[in-house]
Order: C-alpha cells, then sequence, then structure tokens
C-alpha cells in the first residue's frame, strides 16, 4: 500500500515539521518518486546489494532452538550476513544512491545502536560522502565499538547530551542540523519512521528482505510461512519482511516490541503494544507519552529498541489488525540471546533476539505443517560483554 498523496497510512504519518524542512521534504519526494519510476536506479541499488552487501541473504532452518517444544520448522532470514552486520546497510545503500542522484555532497544520519551509523558511516566512504552522525551520550557508552568503527571510516560523530542521551535525542539534534544545511546535505533516516516520505522510501528500500524471503521459502517448502515474527524499533527489520506477505492474509505478522522490565514498570519501549497516539519527529504514529503528550523516557537493554515511537504504517497495522504487536523483557531477550548461540552457533544481536525470544513461545503452540519465520536483523557482536 502506498500512503496518500500527503503521506498517510489511514490516519498515521503525515508531516509534522517546521516549516524550514517542508521545501526539503518536497525536494525528496519528488526525486523518491523519479528514482523508484526509474529501472537503472533499481539495477544500480541492486548491483550495490548483490556485490558489496551480500545478498540475497541466506535462509537458514534452524536445528535445535526450538526442537524440544515443538516439530514446527523454525526458519530464520539472515540479515546478520550482510556486510556490516545488519539489515540497516540495505536502506543506507538506497538513501545514498538518491543523495547522489541529487547532487547532495554530504550525509546526515542519526543513529541508537550504531548499526545504522554504521551504515552510513558505509556508503560515505564507498560513495565518497562526508558524513555526520549524531548519538546519545548513553548509547556511544553502550555501543562503543560502533562508534569506533565509524569513526575508522572516517565518520564524525557528534555526542548528545541532551534529554536522555539516546535516540530520540539524537533525532532531535539531527532534524535541527538538518534544517540548517538541507540545501547540501542528505539526510539518512534509520528507519520507517520521520516525516512523508521517510516511512515510504525506507519501506520499499527495506521490502528486498521480504521479496527474497517470500521467494526463498516457496522455493524451498512449496508453501508460505504461518507466521512471520521481527523485531520493532522504529519498525524497518519488520516491515521489510512483512513486506513480503502484506497481500497473503493466511500469514500472521508479528512485530515483537521491547518489554524492558515489564510493561507494568514503565521501564519498556513498548509504543504500539503500551502507548498513544500523537506526533513524534515529524509523524502521526503510536508513541510513550505522558498524558500532558511529553515523550516518556523508555527502556530496553538493546539499544536499537529503545525509541519511543514506531513508524506509522505499524500504527496501520495494528489498527486494522493485519499485524499484531506482543513484547518481550529484556530478561527473555538475554535468555534467547544465550540459547539460541548455544543451540544454533549463531550470536544474534540483542534486538534480534527478541523476535527470537518469541518465536519460541510461538513454537508451542505451532505443528510441523506450520512454518516460523524470523527476521534475524543482525549480528551480536556489539552486544557481547553487555549481558
Ligand atoms: C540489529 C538491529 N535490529 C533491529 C533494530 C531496530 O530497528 P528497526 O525497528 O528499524 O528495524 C536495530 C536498530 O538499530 C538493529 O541494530
Amino acid at each position: 500500500m502506498k500512503p496518500d498523496s500527503r503521506g498517510y497510512f489511514g490516519k498515521f504519518g503525515g508531516r509534522f515539521v517546521p516549516e524550514v524542512l517542508i521545501a526539503a521534504l518536497d525536494e525528496l519526494d519528488s526525486a523518491v518518486n523519479e528514482a523508484f519510476d526509474d529501472p537503472t536506479f533499481w539495477d544500480e541499488y541492486h548491483a550495490v546489494l548483490r556485490d558489496f552487501v551480500g545478498r540475497p541473504s541466506p535462509m537458514y532452518r534452524c536445528e535445535r532452538y526450538v526442537a524440544d517444544l515443538s516439530p514446527v520448522p523454525l526458519l530464520m532470514k539472515r540479515e546478520d550476513t550482510n556486510h556490516t552486520g545488519a539489515h540497516k546497510i540495505n536502506n543506507t545503500v538506497g538513501q545514498a544512491l538518491l543523495a547522489r542522484r541529487m547532487g547532495k555532497r554530504r550525509l546526515l544520519a542519526e543513529t541508537g545502536a550504531g548499526q545504522h551509523g554504521v551504515a552510513t558511516a558505509t556508503v560515505g566512504a564507498k560513495f565518497g560522502l562526508p558524513v555526520d552522525v549524531y548519538m546519545g551520550a548513553r548509547d556511544i557508552e553502550r555501543q562503543a565499538l560502533n562508534v569506533y568503527v565509524m569513526r575508522l571510516l572516517g565518520a564524525d560523530v557528534h555526542c548528545v547530551e541532551s534529554g536522555t542521551q539516546t535516540l530520540k535525542d539524537a533525532t532531535n539534534e539531527a532534524f535541527r542540523v538538518w534544517a540548517a544545511r538541507a540545501g547540501d546535505t542528505f539526510y539518512v533516516i534509520g528507519s520507517v519512521v520521520g516525516a512523508h516520505p521517510y516511512p515510504y522510501m525506507v519501506r520499499e528500500l527495506q521490502k528486498v528482505i521480504g521479496v527474497e524471503a517470500r521467494r526463498q521459502t516457496l522455493a524451498r517448502y512449496g508453501r508460505l510461512p504461518s507466521d512471520v515474527v521481527a523485531c520493532v524499533g522504529g519498525g524497518s527489520n519488520a516491515i521489510g519482511i512483512f513486506s513480503g506477505f502484506v497481500d497473503d492474509p493466511q500469514v500472521k505478522l508479528w512485530g515483537v516490541e521491547a518489554g524492558g522490565e515489564g510493561l507494568e514498570s514503565e521501564h519498556h519501549a513498548a509504543s504500539l503494544g503500551a502507548g498513544s497516539i500523537g506526533v513524534l519527529h515529524g509523524s502521526r504514529s503510536y508513541l510513550l507519552q505522558s498524558a500532558q503528550g511529553q515523550v516518556r523516557e523508555t527502556h530496553s537493554v538493546s539499544a536499537g529498541l529503545d525509541y519511543p515511537g514506531v513508524g506509522p504504517e505499524h500504527a496501520f497495522f495494528k489498527e486494522s489488525g493485519r499485524a499484531t504487536y506482543p513484547s518481550v523483557t529484556d530478561a527473555e531477550a538475554i535468555e534467547a540471546f544465550k540459547g539460541f548461540a548455544r543451540s544454533e552457533g549463531i550470536v544474534p544481536a540483542l534486538e534480534s533476539a527478541h523476535a527470537i525470544a518469541f518465536a519460541r513461545k510461538l513454537a508451542a503452540e505451532r505443528s510441523k505443517d506450520d512454518l516460523i519465520l524470523v527476521n534475524l536483523s543482525g549480528r551480536g557482536d556489539k552486544d557481547i560483554g553487555r549481558c
């Protein structure tokens, strides 16, 4: 589904930005429409994904992780095998190609877990575009390995000391900088969030995950999955894999949010499960806010899920019932992080471990005629030593 001409999925999305950014968003919208209609854009995007990123990513059938609970086949879409270690690179390749088409000379990004910052620094190095990355002080501390890599790749990492010193504050700062520099700078957003056309553009760039996964599942099993599971921070890896199955009503879509210390504790990041409708970073969606409309502090053991909002298309899926958004606690995610590594020989990102933990619960209710497909959004090197 394409958002309407004003960028709405149902009543979610839109453009809630200061006047100075409207011209920049209009310019981007025209460039996106023109590029997405141009086969040469997609040819170049797919060539870079093949030769630089390593796509198609494999589909792997787990041997042991749920075998004690159920005979259901558990499949992993291996975004952790991508260059730079997560799905984020699919999106930054596409946005860097757009920046080049638009004649922009610099890239600007915000990052939480650092995977998006690393992915942006990587394409900046590859395409010869200087990169500024904004990152909360707390995340800089939590994700030191990624900060080192970004700097090695030549990016300037700017430390954001305001607020909770996490992704929300880094995004505020990146918006502020973009407003001053939109003439020569392309703002590379890291998820399906922000003002129109960002949620639509990022979805189209992450759709490759779902298109490949659908093809691989049909080729190998001759049937579609019964369930597709992905973790949800802003929602880009989930939208990416959901896109391959959204028109197949028999496939259940599950977006797993960070339940932190539990939804009753207030220390969580479950915007869809426990939030309400409001406006954050340029679009209307679900977010965690106080009764007075102040954005609430969030908590998750995984930096990449620690965001108080969610992409507007997920809000639309929640309201229409097309997808369901359970949550998994920090403790359950850590158990899955360790248990999955031990039983499958793959260290998942802590973000992905949320999806894996939920898939294990789901397995207990499924039979051998079902198929559970999980998007393994990234690898866990960055999380080693954190739990
Ligand atoms: C490995 C990994 N998975 C998931 C996410 C969450 O982002 P999104 O919901 O946009 O996929 C992140 C964010 O940094 C990440 O690094």
